[in-house]
């Protein structure tokens, strides 16, 4: 493969080809690649995890206050949502975002996440049995966020289903199957005024009658002396809700797929229900669900002896440095028991996923009790994927289903 052949921003890669064999090549050839779009624009891509490791741990040079995604899916700096919500701050603003944020991610809300996707795990799971099969990535993935939103902002059924609905079509922008009729652009602002919306009624409601939910909880919290301003609140909302909604439910139905594509592995995990906590560890560095996120340069500053531009972007392929051999021993082999096991699935640093703790449950719950049932997989039909190249998803998986206890 020619490196100059290589477009990360070209989704039919992602759809249809072989990204990792794009990003093997990479790491070989190019560590430090400038993926040029046309027009004398482009972005620098890092592959190798030592190098996105120093990135990472440098939000001086690497700022996030750009946006945190190529063509804007957490809004980029000319815009509001900088310096307001979490994903798109540098510090200090980070900082004091995130410590309002972290009060509502405690344990106890991990149980009351827990609690509710272990319910909705065990209906999704009952009712593909009965039917012997269905569509996994749309009739049991979802429902991990579903718990997640149930617990963390009190939403009832149709607030849920209606928020998983738009939060995935604005990731999911690029792919046809969310436009109903828009273009890309129009499909992602639209996705996103609609959040934002049903989060300015939820604020208006919890400001009337407040509850322990995180809506009730922002509304209550300051910032230097200050109660959050309104914005903060929506832009932080629709960042966990984004955050929450994608990531975990294409994870799942990756995993599933990792599993049936390795049956030796399937076969040890049905075997020994103590593999479960590395088990869990390696479907995320496995699937590495969030591909890339993105810094700007805000100094010219050298990478193994190449120059980036202040100004420039730079993209951290996670999922590449989830597979670089430097790191992990025998990279490309999917192992249950993999250890150590220093994945960066939910990035280093500052900005490290602050939903870490629920999304581990999540995962945990599910494999948990396919494990505990004896659950296998067949795949009944051809994979769809998303075309997306920063949300690596699967959003058709239709599998038949078998129970071996
Ligand atoms: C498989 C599951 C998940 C993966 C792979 C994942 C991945 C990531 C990554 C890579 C980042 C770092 C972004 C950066 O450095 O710019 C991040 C941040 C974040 N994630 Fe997650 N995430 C997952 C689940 C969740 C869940 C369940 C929630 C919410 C409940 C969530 C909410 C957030 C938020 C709010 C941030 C911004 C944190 C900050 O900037 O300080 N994520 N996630």
């Amino acid at each position: 493969m020619k490196t100059r052949l290589i477009d990360l921003n070209d989704t039919e890669l992602f759809v249809s080809g072989d990204p990792h064999a794009a990003w093997a090549h990479l790491r070989r050839e190019s560590p430090v690649y400038w993926n040029d779009v046309g027009d004398g624009n482009g972005f620098w891509a890092l592959t190798r995890y030592q190098d996105i490791a120093d990135v990472y741990r440098d939000p001086a040079a690497f700022s996030s206050s750009q946006g945190t995604v190529m063509g804007g899916s957490y809004r980029s700096g000319a815009d509001s949502a900088s310096g307001r919500m979490l994903i798109c701050s540098d510090p200090p603003e980070h900082r004091l975002l995130r410590q309002q944020l972290h009060q509502g991610f405690t344990p106890d809300m991990v149980r009351r996440v827990s609690a509710c996707v272990t319910e909705n795990v065990r209906a999704a799971v009952d009712r593909l049995l009965a039917a012997g099969g269905g569509d996994f990535a749309t009739e049991v993935a979802p429902v991990l966020p579903a718990g997640l939103l149930r617990a963390v902002f009190d939403l009832d059924r149709d607030q849920i289903q209606h928020l998983l609905g738009v939060t995935r079509a604005m990731i999911g922008h690029r792919d046809p199957e969310w436009h109903n009729g828009r273009d890309e652009t129009m499909t992602l602002v639209g996705t996103q005024v609609e959040i934002l919306d049903l989060f300015a009624e939820l604020i208006e409601r919890r400001r009337r009658e407040p509850g322990d939910d995180l809506v009730s909880l922002l509304l209550q919290s300051e910032i230097n002396g200050r109660p959050m301003t309104e914005s903060q609140i929506l832009y932080n909302c629709l960042n966990v809700a984004v955050g929450g909604n994608e990531t975990t439910p294409y994870t799942a139905t990756a995993g599933v797929l990792a599993l049936i594509e390795h049956p030796d592995q399937a076969d040890r995990f049905a075997r020994d229900a103590a593999l479960l906590p590395t088990a869990v560890e390696e479907i995320f560095r496995w699937t590495s669900t969030n591909a890339y996120v993105q810094r700007t340069a805000t100094r010219d500053v050298e990478i193994r002896g190449t120059l980036i531009g202040r100004g420039q972007s730079v993209t951290l392929w996670n999922a590449s440095a989830n597979r670089d051999e430097d790191q992990f021993p025998d990279a490309g082999r999917f192992d249950l028991a993999r250890t150590p096991n220093q994945h960066i699935a939910f990035g280093i640093g500052a900005h490290r996923c602050i939903g870490m703790n629920p999304a581990r449950a999540e995962i945990t719950i599910l494999f948990e009790h396919l494990r505990s049932l004896g659950v296998r997989f067949q795949l009944a039909g051809p994979i769809e994927r998303l075309r997306s190249n920063f949300m690596l998803g699967i959003k058709h998986m239709p599998v038949t289903v078998t129970v071996t206890r």
